[in-house]
This record gives C-alpha cells, sequence and structure tokens, in this order.
C-alpha cells in the first residue's frame, strides 16, 4: 500500500519527455516505434494540451501516464489510423475539438493492477465533464488478438471480449471503465502481432 500512497497524479510536463517515451517503448513492445510518441512530441503535446495529459509519479520518476488531445470526430465515419491523428494541428491538439481523443495510456508493468489505469480513465472523464467535451474515444490496442488471429477475424475477437466471452489485457480492462467497444479499426497502427488491428473503443460523457 505504500507505494501506492506515494504515487502523485500530476499534469503532463515537458521535462519528463524522455522518461515517458521509454515507457511508452516499454509499453507497446511490438508497435512500430514511429507510431508511438516520440520525446519532441511529448514537449509539443505539454505546450497545447497540458490540462489533457496526466503523469504519476513515484517519488520523481514517472511510472505511468495517460494523454490525450481534442479532435473533432464524426462517429458515422469511424476508420482512421494512428498517424491521421497526428496531421493537422500541433501534437495533434485542435482546441474546438469536441471530443477528447486518448492517445496513450501506459503503466510501467511493476505497477500494474493497482487501479493506476482506472485512475487515469477517471482523470480523463473530468477533464470532459469540465471541459464540456462529449466523451472519450480512442483506437484500443487488443494484445490478445495475437493468439487468436489464426481462428477468428479481429471483429469476431472483439465482440466476444465485449460479451466477456474473452478475456485482453487491455480491451477488458476498457469495458469495465465504462467503455463501449464499436467496431474495428483496419491498419491503425503498425503492429505485425495483432496483423494491424484495433478496436474503437467511447465512452460518452455522463
Ligand atoms: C492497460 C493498462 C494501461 C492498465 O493499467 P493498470 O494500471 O494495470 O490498470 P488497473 O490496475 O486499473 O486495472 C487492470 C486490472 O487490474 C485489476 N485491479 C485493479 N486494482 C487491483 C488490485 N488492487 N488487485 C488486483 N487487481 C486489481 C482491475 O480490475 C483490472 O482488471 P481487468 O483487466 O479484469 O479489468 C496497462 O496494462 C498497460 O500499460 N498496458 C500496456 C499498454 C496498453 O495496452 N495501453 C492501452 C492502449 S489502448
Amino acid at each position: 500500500m505504500g507505494v501506492i500512497e506515494d504515487l502523485r497524479y500530476v499534469n503532463l510536463e515537458a521535462r519528463w519527455a524522455e522518461e515517458l517515451e521509454a515507457l511508452e517503448l516499454q509499453s507497446f513492445p511490438s508497435a512500430n516505434p514511429a507510431d508511438l510518441y516520440s520525446a519532441g512530441e511529448l514537449v509539443e503535446l505539454a505546450e497545447v494540451f497540458p490540462e489533457g495529459g496526466f503523469v504519476v509519479l513515484d517519488g520523481e520518476t514517472p511510472i505511468a501516464m495517460g494523454l490525450g488531445v481534442r479532435v473533432h470526430f464524426d462517429l458515422s465515419r469511424p476508420q482512421h489510423r494512428m498517424k491521421d491523428l497526428m496531421s493537422g494541428h500541433k501534437a495533434g491538439h485542435d482546441p474546438t475539438g469536441e471530443w477528447y481523443y486518448g492517445t496513450d495510456i501506459a503503466v510501467n508493468p511493476s505497477y500494474r493492477r493497482r487501479g493506476i489505469g482506472s485512475r487515469l480513465y477517471d482523470l480523463r472523464k473530468e477533464v470532459c465533464r469540465t471541459l464540456g467535451l462529449r466523451g472519450i474515444i480512442a483506437g484500443g490496442v487488443i494484445p490478445g488478438y495475437a493468439e487468436h488471429k489464426d481462428r477468428m477475424s479481429a471483429a469476431e475477437y472483439v465482440e466476444k471480449v465485449a460479451a466477456g466471452e474473452l478475456y485482453d489485457r487491455t480491451l477488458s480492462f476498457q469495458i469495465e471503465n465504462g467503455f463501449e467497444a464499436r467496431g474495428v479499426l483496419e491498419n491503425y497502427i503498425e503492429d505485425p502481432e495483432v496483423d494491424n488491428w484495433a478496436s474503437l473503443i467511447v465512452w460518452e460523457t455522463r
């Protein structure tokens, strides 16, 4: 319990950019690093939308983060790639956007399954309420699909996880946190383990 009590949840600052880049590489080991935030992009994000990004510190060391940007998003045309989001505005953040787009949530493996990820989602939900946003949208990685991809499509896999028939350490956690899985995103992020598939997850502000 001591470790949890010492943790601090703070807004994103540029000074942690290098450590957060390393945390990302550790958390998404099979993804193409070009699809992840670089330290330079994290510095930009800290400039444009610090109130939407959260870092968890153990002492002075960042051990988790939940980052995002504001976007306009047409739910009737949901297909998009991670890269599409990063174009157009600095760090992908459109200050007029009516949705919070969750770009990244990662917890250092030694600190997982203690409620940190869930608390980061709560902080994002609070941002939506404070700024009057419609909710949170994200492309969710589906690491467990790697073990099922020979037997079923990504769409079937996501349906089964949403129905509680299969467990995915990321998507099941997101559903547990109030997100709805609304289908799959093709070529969302370059990750050969899951043939580049991701799920589209949505939480509407309430
Ligand atoms: C997904 C991720 C962010 C979750 O972070 P986390 O801090 O472990 O999340 P939590 O501790 O809040 O919840 C994880 C699980 O632990 C359980 N848990 C929470 N506190 C617990 C405790 N004290 N004891 C036991 N289990 C606990 C939760 O119920 C949840 O279970 P579930 O998977 O059955 O829903 C983390 O696994 C991660 O960084 N993964 C790699 C990157 C990634 O996939 N990011 C998502 C991108 S879309």
